[in-house]
């Protein structure tokens, strides 16, 4: 068949945000995993959608592995950046881990897309996707394109919007 373009993508976010649980669902569901366990150091997932071929840097977002992000930035050709709703006590921490992002050498510069998910939007006390969008102050990034999605990882809800966008981004 013909070659799908191929892209590196870096999912980023907090442990417990819902990262590697949104990347499964992303797969053919005969390449899903049933049970999800909290990634130790990262993972390289790779699948094919309609129209790209995906390498997936999924990193662990407990504190003790987070210095493990910056060594695959320069690799990646977008991001992913995914938010727990509900983990409003962590949002100061998701910011100031995004803010360390968005100023480091191998990102600054360069107009890669970031895709944001607010996950976990199932649950009752979730912020909207607007609400996450304020605390995380998105609306500073000016100078790369990005978007957010509210997700429900568990049913697979607003992934395909997520990713049909990062698609027509030209990476
Ligand atoms: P680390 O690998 O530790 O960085 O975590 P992670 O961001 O990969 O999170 P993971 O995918 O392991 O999910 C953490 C927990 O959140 C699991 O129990 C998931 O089932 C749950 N979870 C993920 N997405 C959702 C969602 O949209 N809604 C609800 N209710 N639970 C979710
Ligand atoms: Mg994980």
């Amino acid at each position: 068949g013909i070659k799908k373009k191929e892209v590196h993508v870096l999912c980023l976010g907090l442990d417990n945000s819902g990262k590697t649980t949104i990347i499964n669902k992303l797969k053919p569901s005969n390449a899903q995993a049933q049970d999800i366990v909290p990634t130790i150091g990262f993972s390289i997932e790779k699948f094919k959608t309609s129209s790209l071929s995906f390498t997936v840097f999924d990193m662990s977002g407990q504190g003790r592995y987070r210095n493990l992000w910056e060594h695959y930035y320069k690799e990646g050709q977008a991001i992913i950046f995914v938010i727990d709703s509900c983990d409003k006590l962590r949002m100061v921490v998701a910011k100031e881990e995004l803010d360390t992002l968005l100023n480091h050498p191998d990102i600054k510069h360069r107009r890669m897309p970031i895709l944001f998910f607010a996950n976990k939007m199932d649950l009752r006390d979730a912020l909207s996707s607007v609400k996450v969008s304020q605390q995380l102050c998105l609306e500073s990034i000016k100078d790369k394109p990005w978007h957010i999605c509210a997700s429900d990882a568990l049913k697979g809800e607003g992934l395909q919007e997520g990713v049909d966008w990062l698609q027509g981004r030209q990476i």
